[in-house]
């Protein structure tokens, strides 16, 4: 587990320096804008994504290097969904990544222009990738432009709004969580394994992994909301109850949610064994996530 942790630091550390360059700095006109961005981006997120997205291109035999650019990309285009989801219109929350919110700190309009611009700049931040023979820079950009798009994490959003304070059935619950949270978080997988060249095969068990660990992750998030505390979230707990939203915890309660998630965590190991032992990182990542309390 220290090791785990230990390397978990590391990459994170990789990924912000890459972050720093991409960026445009803090001082660039007009800096209101671009001290938004850093103020969110860099908080100290747990920069999941893009270390699975490094780890997935390194089951595959590729370079950290070559999947910088789509590690940053997914983490930029996170962060914005962050943004806009603690705004007053949506979720409405006052705290993240252990700071006060975007919104609270720069104003509901730089707040929103920050998330449209962190947007924007994954795509910027994408293009920097060289692809890989089977697939090129093009392809990449649609991957993660359709797990952003209106028919994966917007519809997500769109249905987790349109659910506050109305009974949802598990199938429901089942397309929010997938749509909203597990489909990032399998492109930012899939992205790893595009940029190391996958084959077919490769690629296909990435696929499986992210989807079932996805949506374990949003499960567990659920849980986390009921049983942790806001200082140890560096996020307000207890505000899924407070805004009637459609979790897991609210439709199974705590214990079967629990095993929802364990099942869904084996699930996604199971999904792995193609790749053999290259896969033995992500296959921690996916042990430590199902145990996380934060
Ligand atoms: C929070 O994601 C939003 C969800 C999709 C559950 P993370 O828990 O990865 O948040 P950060 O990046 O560590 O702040
Ligand atoms: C967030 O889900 C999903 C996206 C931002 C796309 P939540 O609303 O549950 O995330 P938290 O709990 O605020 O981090
Ligand atoms: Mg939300
Ligand atoms: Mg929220
Ligand atoms: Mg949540």
């Amino acid at each position: 587990m220290i090791e785990l942790k230990e390397y978990l630091a590391g990459r994170s550390a990789v990924v912000d320096r890459a972050l720093d360059r991409f960026l445009p700095k803090a001082n660039v006109k007009p800096a209101t804008i671009h001290k938004a961005m850093r103020y969110s981006l860099f908080a100290g997120g747990k920069r999941l994504r893009p270390v699975l997205c490094l780890a997935a291109a390194e089951a595959c035999g590729g370079e950290l290097e070559a999947a910088l650019p789509a590690a940053c990309a997914v983490e930029c285009l996170h962060t914005y969904s962050l943004i806009h989801d603690d705004l007053p219109c949506m979720d409405n929350d006052d705290f993240r990544r252990g700071r006060p919110t975007s919104h609270k700190v720069y104003g509901e309009g730089i707040a929103v222009l920050a998330g449209d611009a962190l947007l924007t700049q994954a795509f910027e931040v994408l293009t920097a990738s060289a692809g890989s023979a089977r697939y090129p820079t093009a392809a990449l950009v649609r991957e993660l432009a359709e797990a952003a798009g209106s028919r994966q994490l917007i519809a997500g959003q769109v249905a987790d709004l349109e659910g506050e304070g109305k009974k949802a059935t598990l199938r429901d619950l089942k397309f929010i969580h997938e749509a909203k949270t597990a489909a990032l978080l399998t492109a930012s997988i899939r992205l790893g394994g595009m940029s190391a060249n996958a084959t077919p095969k490769k690629l296909e068990a990435l696929t499986g992994f992210g989807k079932n660990l996805g949506l374990a992750f949003q499960v567990i998030d659920d849980i986390l909301d009921v049983t942790q505390t806001s200082e140890k979230l560096g996020k307000s707990a207890g505000k899924d109850v407070a805004a009637q939203k459609t979790t897991y915890p609210a439709l199974l309660g705590l214990e079967k949610s629990r095993k929802e998630a364990r099942r869904l965590t084996d699930a996604s190991l199971s999904a792995l064994k193609p790749l053999g032992k290259t896969a033995d990182t992500l296959r921690a990542i996916g042990a430590y996530l199902l145990e996380r309390e934060y």
